[in-house]
């Protein structure tokens, strides 16, 4: 391996919220909370960045970025940026959108407000699958929009839609978008064409907009393969695509993301009311991400392949009736506990509390999540088996 995914790199000193936020974040804490851990002796598997340093591509962009020593106001003005974007876009889905298309954000999350702002009327409602990425539903709670649910169906840990009520709640006349999350967030699954095909006939024929949130797409496992959504229906507007190189290269923290609206209409409703000025920063180290980042990010994906095997060994060793398949897509592990734990305990105090484990679960995410633990696996091993072993002892103690 070209790129080291076993090194230990030390947070501190770097205002990461995953080292110094999780208080506030996790358990909504003044920053007083004490438990009985040391913050560093704290195994973090939680907030979807990953304990690996961002690529060495990227990282060197930045460098010459500022070496060139003005930082003054700047946008994506020179076309290599989409030119670049493009040619991942192309390799890696088979797909690609004309450059107008093309509006950059701080991040998915400020874009999904900015959003709903310019789709949503205040009496209108969103759709979403749960269990889901909990932005989906501040998004609608701070333009007071109403957020209807539809939970996924779940056998032997796999996800799949339940048509019949998607669609009923999609024919509710007030509800006017659906934000979806494609691959899914925290089921991990990669949604099949035909699963696609079947959810944006839905949305469409009911006249809903779909905010295809895609910003975990290129985090896959071996052989699997992501299919934008917007690239199912080329014939309609109606479906804005978000994608980022956050996720994808450890940036979240560089705030720079993709979001692409073929409609003019909301394009211009964006451009008129959206501050487009970025990070001069981000925009080199984004577009270094997409130019230079394909050998690592396939390795990347062969240590977190690894990872997934090593844990899905680990739990059918050390807590059998643990319910876990391995993601198809993303860092993120999602476990069913709920045959050790009683639905009452609140999971992330009781593991960081317990088990010196600070990890997202139960109604974090929304609805259709009591019993289960969200894990973050991009780490290096030796830190997931610390974490897998305090997890298991904890829940085969039974605390
Ligand atoms: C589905 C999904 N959307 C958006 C985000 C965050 O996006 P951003 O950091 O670009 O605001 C996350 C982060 O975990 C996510 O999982």
């Amino acid at each position: 391996m070209k790129y080291n995914f076993d090194e230990i790199i030390d947070r501190k000193g770097t205002n990461a919220l995953n080292t110094d936020g999780f208080r506030e974040y996790i358990f909504h804490a003044s920053p007083s909370m004490k438990f009985p851990y040391a913050d560093d002796e704290f195994i973090r598997m939680w907030v979807a960045d990953m304990e690996f340093a961002t690529p060495p591509e990227v990282i060197q962009a930045i460098k010459e970025r500022a070496d060139k020593r003005i930082f003054g106001y700047t946008k994506v003005f020179d076309p290599e940026y989409y030119l670049t974007f493009c040619a991942w876009t192309q390799h890696y889905y088979n797909w690609t959108f004309p450059r107008e298309h093309l509006v950059t954000s701080p991040g998915i999350i400020p874009a999904l407000y900015e959003l709903v702002e310019y789709i949503c009327k205040p009496d209108e409602k969103i759709l979403i699958v749960t269990p889901s990425y909990a932005y989906f539903k501040y998004a609608a709670e701070r333009h007071n929009i109403e957020l209807v649910c539809s939970d996924l169906v779940q056998e032997d840990g796999y996800y799949t839609i339940d048509y019949d009520d998607f669609e009923a709640k999609a024919k509710d006349e007030k509800v006017s978008l659906c934000i979806f999350c494609n691959p899914h967030n925290p089921t991990g699954r990669v949604w099949s064409e035909a699963e696609l095909k079947k959810v944006g006939q839905i949305c469409l024929k009911n006249n809903l907009w779909i905010i295809s949130d895609e910003i975990h797409c290129d985090l896959l496992r071996g052989g699997r393969v992501h299919t934008p959504l917007a690239k199912l229906f080329p014939e309609s507007d109606r479906i804005i695509t978000c994608m980022a190189p956050s996720k994808t290269f450890n940036m979240a923290g560089l705030m720079f993301s993709n979001v692409i609206i073929p409609n003019e209409d909301l394009r211009n409703k964006w451009k008129n009311r959206h501050y487009d000025i970025e990070n001069p920063l981000s925009i080199a180290a984004a577009q270094a991400a997409y130019a230079h980042g394909s050998e690592w990010l396939s390795q990347l994906k062969v240590y977190l392949d690894g990872n997934f095997k090593f844990m899905q060994e680990y739990l059918a060793l050390h807590l059998p009736k643990a319910v876990f398949r391995i993601s198809e897509a993303t860092y993120l592990a999602w476990v069913n506990v709920g045959a050790y734990v009683t639905n009452d305990v609140d999971l992330p105090l009781y593991f960081a509390n317990h088990a010196g484990v600070l990890l997202e679960g139960g109604n974090m995410f929304v609805a259709n999540s009591d019993g289960y633990i969200r894990l973050n696996l991009a780490c290096p091993r030796v830190t997931l088996a610390e974490g897998l072993k305090r997890i298991c002892d904890l829940l085969n103690k039974g605390d």
